[in-house]
């Protein structure tokens, strides 16, 4: 590698770096933007009330989830044993191609019903009475469990007619047009919510769910007293908060966050999300690396042909990169190896960045729960970018220890997988078991 290029590399390093004094000022500023946000202020945590509570782990039965939120939708159903043990009874996945992604409601809403029955009839289920909780991935305010307008569609989603109106109200309409009215949706929860959910029926020391995969996102149990914006009456202690953290905006960004922000469907928004998740990452890889092919740092040919479609770079081929493997091979590209070195190491970078703001924002959560840190927190986390990453989990881990010294040793990130799905069959179970 040249001089030229290691120079650039290192103070692409500092453009990337979030260091031990930066954290401990987010975790400043992420509180002040989550007491607005429980307060009804304005702040970009919007802090939205799920009207979940955590599970005991003694609910029973079969239940209905669907889980969408990102480039799939998920059907599940899952039986409770009643001891914080769950069973997945079947599971289908559907792609959500790009026409549904944008279309319009009908279509939309027609998809996921039509992915209901197909999913009745790959598992054999004959049409009955059945509860069905609906992990819908977007910011909803909800002004119940089964009640929660879409505020704006994120992660490259525009199905029209969707904001601003009832996401539950619109699935039903679709389920009675397709003669499915049997299903009765008894929730809906942002995937985060289902996470926790699934954690917490099966632990009862996790208290945080978190998404790193084609969005970020984080929600809590919180107390009703702090969730000051709460009119409704609620006869419970606690009540789970989706924070919808990917619009956290207290954040420095440099150029190429900022090109990428510029160039995204919704500029300005979900800032935070655009500096970690798997949607982004490849994007904001690839903007440094056109930009060292344009000033000559990059030398090997074909590679920005390769990148000229937007977020054509995966979160998966980009730890491939980081782990040093050649992508570019099965396309014919050759890569000389000095630039492979490169790109390897703007992976890194870019992914570790991602890992300890993750982390940061992981530990504001934390403290803000238990300022001390006097107990332990399992945290519950799904996604692919912290269960497929090479190091990411690794890279958390060590900003946490920043941050904590040897009280980090007390928050366990745990991989709760499908816990989106499994969660708002549980949460289905917990609204069965207050109606019996
Ligand atoms: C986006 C959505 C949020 C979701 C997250 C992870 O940030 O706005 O609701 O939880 O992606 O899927």
């Amino acid at each position: 590698m040249s001089d030229k290029s290691k120079m650039f590399l290192k103070d692409l390093k500092n453009e990337f770096s979030l260091n031990t004094h930066q954290a401990h000022e987010m975790i400043h500023n992420f509180h002040k933007e989550m007491e607005m946000g429980l307060a009804g202020e304005k702040s970009s945590l919007k802090m939205l009330p799920s009207f979940i509570c955590p599970p005991k782990g003694t609910e029973k039965g079969i239940f209905l989830a669907i889980d969408l939120g990102g480039t799939n939708l998920r059907v599940l159903a899952v039986k409770l044993l009643g001891d914080g043990v769950i069973e997945t009874v079947g599971v289908s996945r559907f792609a959500i191609s790009n026409e549904v992604m944008t279309g319009t409601n009908d279509m939309f809403f027609d998809f996921i019903v039509g992915c209901i029955k197909t999913f009745f009839d790959e598992n054999h289920i004959t049409q009955n009475k059945y509860s069905l909780g609906f992990t819908f991935s977007f910011p909803v305010i909800q002004s119940s469990i089964d009640r929660g307008v879409l505020i704006s569609w994120t992660k490259g989603f525009s199905v029209s007619g969707v904001e601003g109106r009832d996401v539950v109200g619109l699935l039903n309409h679709a389920l009675i047009r397709n003669k499915m009215e049997s299903i009765h949706i008894s929730a809906i929860l942002n995937d985060t919510v289902g996470t926790l959910a699934a954690g917490s029926y099966m632990d009862p020391l996790c208290h945080m769910g978190v998404i790193l995969g084609t969005g970020t996102n984080a929600c809590y149990s919180e107390k009703i007293k702090n969730i000051k914006k709460l009119d409704n009456l609620i006869c419970s202690d606690e009540m789970i908060i989706n924070m919808e953290w990917g619009g956290f905006d207290r954040l420095e960004r440099n150029i190429y966050d900022e090109t990428v922000d510029k160039n995204s469907q919704n500029p300005g928004e979900q800032r935070l999300e655009k500096m970690v998740s798997g949607m982004y990452l490849g994007e904001i890889a690839k903007t440094v690396i056109i930009h060292m092919i344009e000033n000559g740092y990059i030398l090997s040919r074909g590679l920005q042909s390769m990148f000229e479609e937007p977020y054509n770079l995966t979160t998966e081929q980009l730890s491939h990169l980081s782990s040093g493997v050649d992508i570019f091979k099965k396309s014919g590209i050759h890569i000389a190896e000095k630039d492979r070195e490169i790109i390897r190491e703007i992976a890194c970078i870019v992914s570790k960045r991602s890992a300890r703001i993750a982390a940061t924002a992981i530990a504001a959560v934390v403290q803000w729960i238990d300022p001390h840190l006097h107990n332990h927190h399992h945290i519950a986390i799904d996604g692919s970018l912290f269960e497929k990453y090479s190091g990411y989990k690794e890279n958390m881990q060590s900003m946490l220890e920043e941050i904590f010294g040897d009280l980090a040793k007390k928050i366990t990130l745990k991989l709760t997988h499908d816990g989106s799905g499994i969660g708002a069959a549980v949460v289905s179970a917990i609204e069965a078991h207050k109606r019996s």
